[in-house]
């Protein structure tokens, strides 16, 4: 991840002249806002997963009265790739191009990297209009788990908790699964969170991040060699956590009907979407679950 070193820029539009509602930089004294604008969709972000989300990554908000109306963040990694999210416009401002305002101005300071986003059914029309186009799907599992999964280990494979020396191979590893590198925000996750390795062949093969987020845990990112390999890393995870639990998969990853049978059923899920070059991503390189539906 780039480190965020350019302030966000806010061009003065004439669709700015039709409403009140003023763009600005998002400030950490903006977080408290922000989450209650979420609360509003019920959205499951806690205060403490906005302030995550701002911490590695640069955004906006709509202001009006002084009051924030609007959000849209962004992560960038590296000189080619940057992920937008948590893009909310209050119903009272929705269909005044506060949204598209607020892309415009996010896609500016992006520029020009290749952008991904994961779009609900709402914002579709808004990102297509901008460029996007559809590439995928992601399923959003959650729930209580109905029981604990069980830890079927192929000859070869061990799993053990992170160690120092598995950092930047398991970085390695994340990129190819997500077709860009994204150094910073693991070693932030892996500093943070509970992540489990997997060792095929005495190598650092995969790992999966077990945290806090939303109403309970989430596990991800998820990077591994194959689907069996993905359900024991996923299936560990569910092993070391109790009550709710949440995973966002690629939808072509096959992994849904193993997770509805845990007691996580489907709940929702997004579209992938790509305005420039579309990253290899996903089961074939060895990506099988997001870190969040924002970041990506
Ligand atoms: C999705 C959302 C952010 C859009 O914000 P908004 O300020 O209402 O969006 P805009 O007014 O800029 O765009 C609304 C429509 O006008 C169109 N539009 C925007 N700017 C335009 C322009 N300059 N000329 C013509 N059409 C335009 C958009 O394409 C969009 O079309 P649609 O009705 O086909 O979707 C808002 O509806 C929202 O917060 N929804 C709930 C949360 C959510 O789902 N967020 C998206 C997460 S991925």
């Amino acid at each position: 991840m780039t480190s965020a070193s350019t302030t966000i820029t806010v061009k003065h539009s004439e669709a700015a002249a039709t409403t009140d509602a003023a763009l600005r930089p998002f400030e950490p004294g903006d977080l408290p806002a922000a989450h209650a604008l979420s609360s509003t969709f019920n959205w499951p972000h806690r205060i403490e997963d906005w302030q995550f989300a701002l911490s590695i990554g640069q955004g906006v908000v709509a202001e009006r009265g002084g009051k924030v109306l609007g959000t849209a963040l962004s992560w960038q990694f590296g000189v080619d790739y940057a992920t937008i999210g948590l893009v909310i416009v209050a119903p009272e401002l929705q269909g005044q191009r506060i949204g598209n305002r607020m892309m415009e101005t996010l896609l500016d300071h992006l520029s020009p990297r290749n952008v991904l986003l994961h779009a609900t059914v709402a914002g579709r029309g808004l990102y297509e209009r901008l460029g996007f186009a559809a590439t995928g799907e992601i399923d959003q599992h959650q729930g209580v788990l109905a029981a604990l999964p069980a830890l079927s280990t192929r000859e070869g494979d061990r799993l053990r908790p992170l160690a120092d020396a598995d950092v930047e191979s398991l970085i390695a590893i994340d990129a190819r699964g997500a077709g860009m590198h994204r150094g910073e925000l693991l070693r932030r996750l892996f500093a943070q969170e509970r992540t489990v390795v997997l060792e095929r062949g005495g190598q650092a093969a995969g790992f999966a991040v077990l945290r806090r987020f939303g109403h309970g845990h989430l596990v991800g990112p998820v990077a591994a060699p194959d689907f069996e390999a993905a359900r024991l890393l996923i299936s560990d995870c569910c092993r070391h956590t109790e009550g709710f639990v949440r995973v966002d998969v690629y939808a072509m990853s096959g992994l849904s009907p193993w997770l509805e049978s845990l007691g996580l059923p489907r709940v929702g899920g997004g579209t992938t979407m790509v305005r420039g070059r579309v990253p290899g991503r996903g089961p074939a390189q060895g990506g099988w679950a997001l870190v969040t539906q924002a970041i990506g």
